[in-house]
């Protein structure tokens, strides 16, 4: 196969598998990179026995020969890469400036970033997003703010850095205190000294990323981009407000890593079987009911970041289809089919109306999406257990017609099924990719 970057992009509200297709993918690329998001994101691989649940560490890290990046648009979180390190090289895995690189222009995570997102989900009570917690959209509100910003390359300049923390301090306590009368005052020098420890930790990987993936474009090495999150979550074109802070979808990459618009290559879109969404939110297909608990249940939908139930209901063909066209999708990866075994009737989203009136398509304002009525075609289910199965021939006829109505109503092939969470336990099937880990 001539060499052609990937880019593989959740179409759902995240949680879709990304992290399996990455690991799959990402044996014959040279770089595996991150362009959003931060540690909210929870990307699960599984190799043999063990299980990693990735948050800010690219999912390529646990593939020799493969360079991992935290790219520019990363909200990148110290303390959480600092321990996650530590964490794999305790189980063995090899982590260095060969194998890591992370954007000196990356914004940091800092301390007033996670506090103003508890703060500012208790003040909104029952009207909250539903946040990680994890400080995302106040360090992205600093980033676009520019003067509050601290950028991972800080970390390595005492001077640069005690300046910032100090200024930035005075500001988040007067703000802290007048919006939510939190009171207690940051420490500015033990928040510098210690940000300035995990700059002497991180410091050999802190580098210009950008620069090193254009040289590897020129040099003809296959890039892997690593979505986070999901299209639905997407600042600009999700469910706003219940989003999140960056640009998630195939249309965030070039920024997001410093790379010009061509280099996304072929796009992956990733899709479970059903639909699951974590936090607050319009979702037309949910199942508040014995379905829902019993799809939360047969996929283990809990999520890997916090630990919170994901809610579930039945494959939206329409948000598919609306986020398949958004990034440019070439094929699909479809995840967790073996969740459906025993359903006795399947449904599928294939339209929205609205009082009576079909709407169309999806709209992402949230105030629409909370209102429309879903129209669904029904599709008789199958009892196998699947997860055996290895080419598309061995899916009972129910599941195999599933798959297919999927692939029509969103209008992409369906180029990977994945009937398991191991590595083996996915089924290449219309890929483009052949020749590549996933697509043999
Ligand atoms: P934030 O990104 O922590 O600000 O959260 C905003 C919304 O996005 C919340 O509904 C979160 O549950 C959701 N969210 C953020 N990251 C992920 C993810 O990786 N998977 C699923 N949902 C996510």
């Amino acid at each position: 196969m001539s060499v052609q970057n990937i880019t593989i992009i959740g179409l759902q509200w995240g949680d879709e598998g990304k992290g399996k297709i990455v690991d799959a993918l990402s044996g014959d690329c040279r770089y595996v990179v991150r362009f959003c998001g931060g540690a909210n994101a929870g990307h699960t691989v599984i190799v043999g026995t063990e299980k990693y649940a990735l948050h800010l560490i690219p999912s390529g890290i646990l593939r020799s020969g493969v360079r991992n990046v935290i790219g520019n648009g990363v909200a990148f979180d110290p303390e959480v890469a600092d321990e996650e390190i530590k964490g794999l090289r305790s189980r063995g895995v090899e982590i260095g400036d060969e194998n890591l690189a992370i954007s000196a222009a990356s914004n940091v995570v800092m301390p007033w970033h996670k506090l103003a997102d508890r703060l500012n989900e208790a003040k909104l009570g029952a009207g909250k997003i539903g946040t990680t917690a994890r400080g995302i959209g106040p360090l992205y509100s600093d980033k676009a703010t520019r003067t509050l910003a601290v950028r991972a390359g800080d970390l390595l300049d005492t001077d640069v850095l005690a300046e910032k923390v100090a200024r930035i301090a005075e500001v988040k306590n007067t703000v802290f205190s007048a919006l939510y009368g939190h009171t207690e005052p940051i420490d500015a020098e033990a928040v510098t000294g210690k940000y300035l420890d995990y700059g002497k930790r991180l410091g050999g990987m802190i580098t210009d990323t950008g620069a090193v993936l254009r040289r590897a474009i020129e040099a003809g090495e296959r890039i892997c981009f690593e979505g986070g999150q999901g299209s639905m979550l997407d600042i600009d074109h999700g469910t706003f407000p219940f989003v999140t802070s960056s640009s998630v979808t195939a249309c965030g990459v070039p920024s997001g890593a410093g790379v010009p618009p061509k280099a996304v290559g072929c796009v992956v879109g990733i899709v479970k079987a059903y639909t699951s969404r974590v936090g607050a939110g319009p979702f037309p297909t949910e199942q508040d009911n014995e379905i829902g608990d019993c799809l939360r249940e047969q996929g283990h939908e809990y999520g890997t970041t916090t630990g919170r139930p994901r809610r579930c209901g039945w494959f939206d063909a329409v948000a598919v289809r609306y986020a398949a066209d958004l990034s440019g999708v070439d094929e699909l990866a479809l995840m967790l089919l073996d969740v459906l075994s025993g359903f006795e009737r399947l449904r599928i989203c294939t339209g929205y109306r609205v009082n009576g009136v079909d709407l169309g398509v999806f709209d992402s304002v949230a105030a629409v999406m909370d209102r429309v009525e879903c129209v669904y075609e029904d599709m008789p289910g199958w009892e196998e257990d699947i997860t055996s199965a290895k080419k598309f021939s061995d899916l009972p006829a129910n599941a195999r017609a599933y798959v297919e109505r999927i692939s029509a109503l969103v209008g992409r092939d369906v180029g990977l099924i994945s009937v398991g969470p191991e590595r083996g336990q996915t089924i290449p099937h219309e890929t483009q990719l052949k020749g590549t880990g996933a697509g043999n």
